[in-house]
C-alpha cells in the first residue's frame, strides 16, 4: 500500500467523467488499497479515484463515518466499484460539506437524505443496499466525483464565484 497525491480543483482529471470498471485486476486491488490509506492518511471519510488521478469508477469510504463514537483506532474502509445512485429520497442540507480536492472551502449543499446505491464490491459481487444521511451525504458526494463534480458545482453561482476568486489570488501570492 501507499499513499497518493491528492489532486485539487482545479487538476483537470477532477472535472472529468470516469469510465466503468470492467476487470477487476491486481491495479484495482492496489488502487483501492492505496485510496484506503491515502483517506485516512489525509484524513477523510470518502475518496474517489479521480481525486488521485485515476478516471475510472471507484470510491472508498470510512466504514465507520456514521458511527457516533467513532474510535479512530479502528480503521475500516469499504471499497466500491461501478458504484451508482438508483433513485434518491427527501432532502437534507450537507452542512459544510468539504473536499480533500477543494482545499481551505466548505459550503452547505442540498442533498437527497436517503439513497439506493448498487455497486460491486472489491471481489466483484453485486451490492444493491440504501444510505442514509451522513453515509447518502458521501455516497452522492464521492459518486459526483466519477462524472466531474465538484460539491462546489451544487452551490450557488455566487458562492462559486467567491471561491474560484479566493484561489486565483492565492495563485497569484505564490
Ligand atoms: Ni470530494
Amino acid at each position: 500500500m501507499a499513499i497518493r497525491k491528492i489532486l485539487t480543483y482545479p487538476e483537470k482529471s477532477l472535472s472529468q467523467p470516469s469510465v466503468k470498471v470492467n476487470t477487476i485486476d491486481e491495479d484495482i486491488k492496489n488502487l483501492i488499497a492505496d485510496m484506503g490509506e491515502t483517506m485516512f492518511n489525509a484524513p477523510g471519510v470518502g475518496l474517489a479515484a479521480p481525486q488521485v488521478g485515476v478516471n475510472k469508477r471507484v470510491i472508498v469510504y470510512d466504514s465507520n463515518a456514521a458511527k457516533e463514537d467513532r474510535d479512530d483506532s479502528t480503521k475500516e474502509f469499504t471499497g466500491l466499484i461501478n458504484p451508482e445512485i438508483i433513485t434518491g429520497s427527501g432532502s437534507i442540507i450537507s452542512e459544510k460539506e468539504a473536499c480533500l480536492s477543494v482545499p481551505d472551502y466548505s459550503a452547505d449543499v442540498k442533498r437527497y437524505e436517503k439513497v439506493r446505491v448498487k455497486a460491486l464490491d472489491i471481489e466483484g459481487n453485486p451490492l444493491d443496499f440504501e444510505a442514509e444521511n451522513i453515509l447518502a451525504i458521501i455516497m452522492q458526494h464521492e459518486i459526483d466525483h466519477l462524472d466531474g463534480i465538484l460539491f462546489i458545482d451544487r452551490i450557488s453561482v455566487l458562492k462559486r464565484a467567491m471561491y474560484k476568486k479566493k484561489m486565483a489570488k492565492k495563485q497569484d501570492d505564490k
